[in-house]
């Protein structure tokens, strides 16, 4: 990793696995390649994600430096506030199935399942000593042109991947945010007994 380069691990109260703790939304991306073999690890572990009836509906159409007129295609569908993702050398449009293929109907779990690979991603972006930043911050008619999506998927994110770069290279707002300590609502308002008035840690003594 290059020099000034931040760390913003979570602040946890229990116990969580290293990558959990270390995973964060970085906005510095240094514009050095991304080795191939990373990348694939990543859509690997993509590709290992549960989905409801094991469906796999997520789709990504990757973007890369060895490519710049495509790449600054996939850019001019970002919005100006995560401009920040234009440093990166890859940039990715998650897309995902609405039906089910086997029988058509539709898949309530489509966006859910797309997230869940999301998420392996961005951790073995990390394990891979890189960043991640998700983006629903993008255009999505001018996404959905721009990629030729077919209409039986719905688009989902844009995804930057990258080396970090220094907090330097950003705008004076962004390295403000940037630098922020990460916080979470306590567990006492997510996690709940028989009713969304039974707090869990008051009901379960070990
Ligand atoms: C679905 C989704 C959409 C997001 N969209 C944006 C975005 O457009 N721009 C941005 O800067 N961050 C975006 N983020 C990053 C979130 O702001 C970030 O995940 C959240 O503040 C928690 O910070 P952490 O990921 O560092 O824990 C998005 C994250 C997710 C999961």
């Amino acid at each position: 990793m290059e020099k000034s380069v931040i760390d913003n691990h979570a602040v946890n109260d229990y116990p969580i696995h290293d990558l959990l703790r270390k995973r964060w939304s970085a906005r510095a991306f240094s514009t050095r390649k991304v080795e191939k073999t990373k990348l694939f690890s990543i859509l690997e572990a993509a590709r290992w994600t549960p989905s409801s009836r094991n469906e796999q509906p997520w789709r990504y159409i990757v973007f890369t430096s060895n490519n710049p007129s495509k790449l600054s295609e996939a850019q001019s569908v970002l919005l100006e506030s995560n401009s920040f993702a234009k440093q990166a050398p890859i940039l990715i449009c998650a897309i995902t199935k609405k039906s089910y293929t086997e029988s058509q109907d539709p898949n309530r779990l489509y966006f859910h399942d797309l997230g869940a690979a999301n998420e392996n991603m961005f951790l073995e972006s990390f394990n891979q000593g890189l960043i991640m930043h998700e983006m629903g911050g993008f255009n999505v008619s001018l996404a959905k042109e721009v990629f030729k999506i077919p209409d039986e998927f719905e688009v989902g994110i844009m995804i930057a991947i990258g080396y970090q770069g220094t907090n330097d290279s950003l705008p004076e707002k962004l390295k403000i945010k940037n630098t922020k300590p990460r916080q979470r609502k306590p567990l006492s308002q997510i996690a709940f007994s028989e009713d969304l008035e039974h707090g869990l840690q008051d009901t379960i003594d070990q």
